[in-house]
């Protein structure tokens, strides 16, 4: 099986790299500028390639990566959260900058990849999960704040399911996913689990896709995420 998957030098990435390593699979794992935890791999199975998803790549770049003809399982993991300080998000506060920043690496990345490597996956008829959080959803919103990071969040949800529904003609599944809270960078490892925990719910849900409606919202444990 042939696995794609960004945002994977460290955090819940690395974690989804050295589970797919473990079953088997050969695994492309992208990282933006510092291959971080994938130096300790030593596995010919893995391939690293430098791919920030906010680029607008193209297809020459694509060529010059030698990706196979069909991807079995593309996950678009990067993401980034966007100030952490409280009142970086604030509603008072809160940038266009910000928001934009935020939206174009936690929504627009995952279309941008996802797109290029249609294809691909077209041919595998693959599947592409997609990261979003319980904070891009409206239900779960009894807080408020976190502009950025819960407009693109909840932004993703629904390209997710777009692309869902436009892809299923090609036999291209879709399924958008909540990690939990995760002992990572990204909260400062304050989570509730931790990344293998995380990774062992979330690779059950993408191996059991097809028990879920197109472009569903799942959980790591494997419950519905009302949006
Ligand atoms: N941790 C949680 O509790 C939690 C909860 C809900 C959802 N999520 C989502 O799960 C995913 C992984 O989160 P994490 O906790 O593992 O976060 P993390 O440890 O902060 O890792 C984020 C990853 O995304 C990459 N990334 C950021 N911007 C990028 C860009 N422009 N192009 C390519 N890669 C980029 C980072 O690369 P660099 O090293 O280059 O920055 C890093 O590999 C994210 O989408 C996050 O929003 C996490």
């Amino acid at each position: 099986m042939n696995v794609f998957i960004t945002g994977a030098n460290r955090g819940i990435g690395l974690g989804f790299v050295n589970h797919y390593l473990n079953q088997g699979c050969n695994v492309w794992a992208t990282y933006r500028s510092d291959i971080g935890g994938l130096a300790q791999i030593d596995d010919e199975r893995l391939r690293m390639l430098q791919w920030d998803v906010t680029d607008d790549q193209t297809v020459s770049f694509l060529e010059s990566l030698a990706l196979p003809d069909r991807i079995d399982l593309l996950i678009n993991n990067a993401g980034i959260y966007g100030p952490k300080n409280g009142s970086g998000q604030a509603f008072d506060t809160v940038t266009a900058a910000t928001m934009n920043e935020v939206f174009d690496v936690d929504c627009v990345g995952a279309l941008r990849v996802s797109q290029l490597l249609a294809d691909r996956l077209k041919a595998a008829k693959g599947v592409i999960a997609n990261m979003s959080s319980k904070m891009g959803s409206s239900a779960d919103n009894t807080s408020g704040g976190c502009y950025a990071y819960r407009a693109a969040k909840a932004a993703l949800v629904i390209v997710s399911r777009s692309m869902a529904i436009d892809l299923a003609p090609n036999g291209v599944r879709v399924i958008t996913l909540h990690p939990g809270w995760v002992s990572t960078d990204m909260t400062n490892n304050a989570g509730l689990i931790d990344v293998a925990t995380s990774v062992a719910g979330l690779t059950k849900v993408i191996a059991n896709i097809d028990h879920y409606e197109p472009g569903a919202f799942v959980a790591f444990d494997g419950k519905m995420v009302p949006f």
